[in-house]
């Protein structure tokens, strides 16, 4: 909300710029740029948070907790690494944008979410640095910290089962 505001701000700012750089010949057209400014829709996710759990979230880490036990042989498999912590990473900041599932808006809403859902992120970061480093120990104590992410959030907010019933594959990641 605080952003929508300060983007709104900033159009209006333009908008005063603009009226004060035309000429008095112009009036008609600056009556119109002075209209208040369309108040910017909130941003929701196009798919439920379940979903970016199943296709993001889950399919980030499960390979990144592989690459922790059996640390990467070359350099293309670190970039991976690298690209798979950095999903993490934004994951963590993406839900806490409600998508379309039925309870998105309410967890959302729960300061305990945030700091849940930032901890991820905070890991995610933590294995940014692991993988840039190819440091296989530092990449496990972010996977550790990344799990314990997980399971906080899942302790509180999820469901005995999933309310949207989308699953991950059982079978991924695929061996490699
Ligand atoms: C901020 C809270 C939060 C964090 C952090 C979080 N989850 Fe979730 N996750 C949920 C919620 C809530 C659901 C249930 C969504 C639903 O059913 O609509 C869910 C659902 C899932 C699902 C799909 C349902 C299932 O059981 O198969 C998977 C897979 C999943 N999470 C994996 C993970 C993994 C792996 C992590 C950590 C790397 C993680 N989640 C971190 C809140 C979280």
């Amino acid at each position: 909300m605080a952003r929508a505001t300060y983007l709104a701000g900033i159009s209006l700012a333009a908008a005063m710029g603009a009226l004060a750089a035309c000429t008095p010949a112009k009036a008609p057209e600056t009556t119109a740029a002075t209209a208040p400014a369309p108040a910017a829709a909130p941003i929701t996710l196009p798919v439920s948070i379940n979903e970016v759990m199943v296709a993001l979230v889950d399919h980030a880490s499960e390979p990144l907790w592989q690459d922790s036990y059996q640390a990467p042989t070359t350099d293309d498999r670190w970039l991976e690494v690298q690209y798979n912590a950095y999903q993490m990473a934004i994951a963590g900041k993406l839900i806490q944008l409600p998508g379309q599932g039925p309870n998105d808006s309410e967890w959302v809403a729960d300061p305990d979410w945030i700091i849940k859902a930032n901890e991820m992120s905070a890991a995610g970061m933590q294995a940014l640095e692991a993988a840039k480093a190819k440091d296989v120990d530092a990449l496990n104590t972010a996977g550790d910290r990344l799990v314990e992410a997980c399971e906080s959030c899942h302790k509180k907010f999820k469901p005995a089962l999933p309310s949207m019933g989308v699953y991950k594959s059982p079978t991924y990641p695929p061996p490699r």
